[in-house]
Parts: C-alpha cells; structure tokens; sequence
C-alpha cells in the first residue's frame, strides 16, 4: 500500500547522522584550528569549552524542542515556529527571517568553498602538486580562486566545479529527506570519520627528521592542548570563542529547527541532541584538532603559522597542506589528499543539505509549493547569490557574507529566541518541550542555565562585539564589497516580505473559517 507520507526521518540513527552532519563542518576541519591557533592554542581551549556548556548545550535542547514543537503545528521554518510560540506579537515572525536569511546567505558562500573540495580531490588524483615547490601550490590556489585562469586546461574550471557541486546539491535535496540528505549523511559521516582518523594518526605520529618534518606532530597538539590562562580575560578571545561554538554546532541558524521538526511528536529530543552536539565536538576538538595544526606545525613550526592564519583561514588547508603532503612520496600525498579533501566534501555537503531544508520547508507550508520546484529554487537562488562571491572573491565580498550572515547574524538570532523561549514562551512550558519523550533525564540546572545564564551571556557576547561590528562597518572597503552588502539587505527585505505575504494569506483563511 503506497501512503502519502509526511516528510519524516527513517530512523533514529538517521537523524543522528543528519544533524551531526548538519553541525559537523568545514567550520570543524578548517575554521577551529585557525580560530585556535589566532586566539593563542590553549588560551582558546578554555572560554571554548565553557561556551560550549553554557550556550552550545542550553542552545541545542531550545532549538531542537522549538522545531519539535514547530513541526507538531506543521511549521517547519522559523519564521512561523516562532510565530506559533507567542502569536499575539508579530515581532518573532521577522526576527524568524534570520532563520532563512542566514541559511541562503551562507549557503551563498558556502557552496563554492565546498566546491574546491571537489577540484583539489580530483588534482589530488592526478598528482598536480606532485614535484611543484611550496610556493607554486600555494600559487595554485591564488590562481584557481582567479575565475579567469585555468588551472587543468580546463577554462572557467572553478565556475565549472561551483556549478557541479550546486546541482549535486540540489538533485540530492529533491531526493527528499529519507532518499537524500538521510541517506547522504549515513554514507558520509563513517567515511569522514575514517578519513579523519587516518589523517589525525598520521598527524600525530610525525616525527621530526622524518619525511623533512622538522618538530614532532605533537608540538602542534601541545600548543593546542596546555591550557594557558593569561587571555582568559581577554574579550576577544571569549568573542572568537563564543562565535566558533554558535557557527560550529549549527545553532542560531535556523537550521537545527527544520531539521528537528521532521522528528515525530513524542520522540526523544534530550538524547538526540546531546549525541549530534557530542558528535560534533569529537570531530571538532579529536579529530579537527589533530591534522590541520601538528602537520602544518610539525613542518613549518609554531611561529610560522601562527603569522600565516593572519591572513584568513583558508590558506591553511588548501594552500599548504597539499604540499605537506607531497612530502609523503607521490602513492602517500594521493592518498592524504583524498582523504582530507574527501573528508571536507562530506563534511561540507552534509551542511550545505541542512541549508537549503529550511528554505524548502518555507515554500511549502506556506505558499504550497511541491518538494521538486522547492529544491530547485533553492539551487538557482544560491547560484545568484553566491556569484558575487565567486567573481568578486579577492575583493572581499566572501569574507563579507560571512562576517555578516555567518557571525554576526548568528548572536542576534540566538538572543532573540532564547529570550522567547525562556521569558516569553515560559520556562514551564519550555522545560516540557525539552523533556518531553526525553531519553536521559535532562539535569535540572539547565532550566536555571537557559532561563538566566545563557541569554545573559549572549547578551554580554551580543554587546561586547558591537563596537567591531561598527568598526567593520566604516572602514573603507572595495565597492564590490558594498554591492555584497545591498544584497545581503535585499535578501532580507524580501524575506521579510515574503513573511508578511504568507501571515496575510494564514489570516484571511482563519478569517474565513470563523463564524
Ligand atoms: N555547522 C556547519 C560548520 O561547522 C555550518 C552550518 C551548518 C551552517 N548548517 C548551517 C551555517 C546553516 C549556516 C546555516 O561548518
């Protein structure tokens, strides 16, 4: 017998696999050590944890129990879950705009990131930085990112791989949650494990003298791991701190939501949770801590790399790392690079999945629209709105959506719905949201940690960033950067309006349902 199902999840360890892979990211292989390395190695460690106990863990049960919630009164995106908590006011619904805004924007830059991935596999196969020194493969980069020079022979190569990866993307989001982005992830998650465990061993077990290391791969884990108590009053530090935590485990995003309103009604949240968060945060801190770090480290010392992650992030795992691994004998850097470029890809597509979800579950509840055409708008809105990125990436416009959409949207979002959930929504019945079908007993401290601490610390968080996002604001940048900026506005304006169109329609049925 053929049912017209709901869209749910197939299983349980389906589930923990999605939103594990929905956290686990490039955020936890390539943004964690730089984040780390920045802020001083084991000065990061501290305030990261505590982050994560305060606002990681408190965020996950609120967000997985609002779209629980949410999806009970068929709401699987913010803007109306939100709504459905307190629908006398009609502020939540466009604070809930942040949930879709976020996941297109990033999904913007995002997609093109996770798209090298799939370049640097393929040149990693072919053996293209087999014989070339340490400067031409970091020029490999500069010129791949250079949308006009080709780098296989191939013209527009990196234009070509963006759109490849977009319409993979999107073909797997049609497939629907069981057929697609479940199915994805219960493939992608081992082979990422394994692929990672085999590059951390490898990591860690380097010795100096061997291969032209120069220190032991475990002068990197030490940097990272003796805990240094200086910074620890340092405001920047718990910044960076805060901002890895929220964009690593995927919360003030939206995405946790839509994800988590697919769950059936009386299902466990409380376990749920706590094993994707944990998943997440032993791919972050075991495994995402112990490749990029002890093998750039091991070769080129801490001094060194501690002065090339200045210059942003990326250049790390895609300009050096290929040439470490050449290092290795030609049979050996083949097999690193498709290891930690494989890796990055599943890590990446199983979080660029959980973007586009949201958008999808908007566009159906609200204005009808069939699963298919909804997967499709997404892929050809990305592709719109990611092409400045790829054009103008020199001149900054990718670093810009991700400041915007990828940090700073990130706080403001949170304090708004923890604010909702616990002042507005109310404790009582947020605690029994959380609890729930709940498989392990929730500890009663956290109702007093999400009620006062966690939105006081966000508060804070939120506060002490605002004079850099001013200063971020007024320093002179490229005019390409401003059009990155009037888009991203755009985008959400029109978000925005789409909202109230989708309010409007709600109330005029009610309108007429009513005597
Ligand atoms: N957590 C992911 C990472 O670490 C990023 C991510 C997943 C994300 N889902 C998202 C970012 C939704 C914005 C919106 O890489």
């Amino acid at each position: 017998m053929t049912l017209v199902q709901k869209d749910s999840w197939g299983s349980r360890v389906g589930l923990i696999l999605a939103m594990a892979g929905n956290a686990v990211g490039l955020g936890n292989f390539l943004r964690f050590p730089v984040q780390a390395v920045q802020n001083g190695g084991g000065a990061f460690i501290i305030p990261y944890l505590t982050c994560f106990l305060l606002m990681g863990i408190p965020l996950l049960w609120v967000e997985w129990s609002m779209g629980r919630f949410g999806g009970r009164h068929g709401h699987h995106s913010t803007p109306f879950i939100l709504h459905q908590m307190d629908p006398k006011r009609a502020l939540w619904k466009y604070i809930g705009v942040f949930g879709i805004f976020t996941n297109l924007a990033v999904a913007s830059y995002y997609c093109y990131l996770e798209s090298w991935t799939l370049s640097y596999i393929w040149h990693s196969v072919v053996g293209t930085f087999q014989g070339q020194s340490a400067e031409e493969v970091a020029a490999f980069f500069g010129n791949y990112v250079d949308v006009g020079t080709t780098t296989t022979g191939i013209p527009y190569e990196s234009i070509i791989f963006w759109l490849l990866c977009l319409a993979l993307n999107t073909w797997i989001l049609a497939r629907g949650l069981q057929g697609g982005v479940e199915k994805v992830a219960k493939i992608g998650m081992p082979l990422l494990i394994l692929f990672g465990i085999f590059l951390a061993i490898r990591g860690v077990t380097l010795k100096a003298g061997e291969h032209g290391a120069v220190y032991d791969g475990t002068l990197g884990l030490n940097f990272l791991w003796t805990p240094d108590y200086s910074s620890i009053w340092s405001g920047k530090v718990w910044l960076a701190a805060a901002g890895q935590i929220f964009f690593t485990l995927s919360v003030g995003m939206g995405s946790i939501q839509c994800y988590a309103s697919y769950v059936r009604k009386k299902d466990d949240i409380a376990l749920n949770a706590m094993s994707a968060g944990w998943m997440n945060e032993f791919v972050e801190v075991v495994l995402g801590a112990a490749i990029i770090i002890p093998i750039s480290i091991g070769y080129l010392g801490i001094e060194k790399v501690v002065e090339m992650t200045k210059t942003g992030g990326l250049g790390l795992g895609f300009r050096t790392l290929p040439y470490l691994f050449t290092q290795w004998g030609p049979a050996f850097a083949a097999v690193a690079g498709i290891c930690w470029f494989g890796l990055l890809f599943f890590a990446g597509i199983t979080s660029s999945l959980a973007m586009g979800t949201p958008v999808m579950g908007f566009l159906k509840d609200e204005f009808g629209w069939k699963h298919k055409p909804a997967a499709w708008f997404f892929g050809g809105l990305v592709l719109v709105l990611g092409l400045p990125c790829v054009i103008w990436f020199q001149e900054g416009v990718f670093d810009e959506y991700d400041y915007w959409a990828g940090t700073v949207s990130l706080v403001v979002f949170a304090l708004f719905e923890i604010i909702l959930f616990a002042w507005v929504f109310g404790m009582d019945k947020g605690w029994a949201e959380i609890t729930t079908g709940a498989d392990i007993k929730v500890p009663n401290v956290f109702r007093f940690i999400i009620k006062f601490v966690t939105p006081l610390f966000l508060g804070f968080v939120f506060f002490k960033s605002l004079p850099t996002i001013w200063d971020n604001l007024t320093k002179p940048v490229p005019w390409q950067v401003w059009v990155g900026r009037a888009i991203l506005i755009t985008l959400f304006l029109a978000i925005a309006w789409f909202v109230r169109v989708a309010y409007l329609k709600r109330k005029k049925q009610l309108d007429h349902v009513k005597p």
